[in-house]
């Protein structure tokens, strides 16, 4: 998993439980280092090792950590890979594929992010369809209501499972919502 995201893991739990408890946890788990860095990519059992041990030593529920983590990671994800500026944000979700993703393995060889297949349905609708073996649906989730957050646009977010570990997530403007 991309460094960055470790890094923003550990800037996420400082922001809820503070340094003392980060140093603290790492000094616990031996396993877990103290800080990483952005341009290194690390294990993926590091990553789960990681939110696994949070999850315990905070009594956290999974899923809801996961969507206030993503939440929490678009500020930095907007600065490191800055969308393009004429984008709405339904313009971003129908590009995070083949604009944003495909960057982020150009950048960094080792990065896996999901591969997206995406649909834009009209201007007011996209469908991002998330599968990946890493199984983090509701960090994409959190990426997303992030982004909403972000450009303080009117979207609903409505998820399908569509086979295990295969989901349908279409983001939607509020007015076109039918009722
Ligand atoms: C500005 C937009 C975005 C940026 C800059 C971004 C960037 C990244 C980066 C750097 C990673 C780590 C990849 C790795 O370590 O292999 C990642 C992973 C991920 N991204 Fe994105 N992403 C964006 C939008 C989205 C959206 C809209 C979704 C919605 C589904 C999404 C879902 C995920 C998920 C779930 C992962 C975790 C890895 C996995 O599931 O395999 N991302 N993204």
């Amino acid at each position: 998993m991309h460094g960055l995201v470790l890094r923003e893991f550990q800037k996420y739990y400082i922001k809820k439980f503070g340094l003392f408890d980060w140093m603290k946890f790492t000094r616990e788990e031996r396993e877990i280092p103290s800080h990483f860095e952005i341009t290194m990519n690390y294990n993926d059992n590091m990553f789960f090792y990681i939110l696994q041990r949070a999850i315990l030593r905070q009594q956290l529920d999974k899923k809801k950590m996961l969507v206030d983590f993503g939440k929490f990671m678009v500020p930095f994800l907007l600065k490191v890979y800055q969308p393009k500026e004429d984008w709405n944000l339904l313009d971003l979700l129908e590009n995070t594929e083949e604009e944003i993703h495909h960057t982020v393995r150009m950048r960094n060889k080792e990065a896996h992010p999901p591969r997206l297949r995406v649909v834009r349905w009209g201007p007011e609708e996209v469908e991002i369809r998330y599968s990946s073996s890493r199984k983090l649906l509701f960090l994409g989730l959190g990426i997303i209501q992030g982004l909403i957050d972000h450009y303080k646009e009117d979207l609903k977010i409505q998820v399908r499972k569509l086979a295990p570990e295969n989901y349908s997530i279409r983001v939607t403007h509020r007015s076109s919502v039918q009722k």
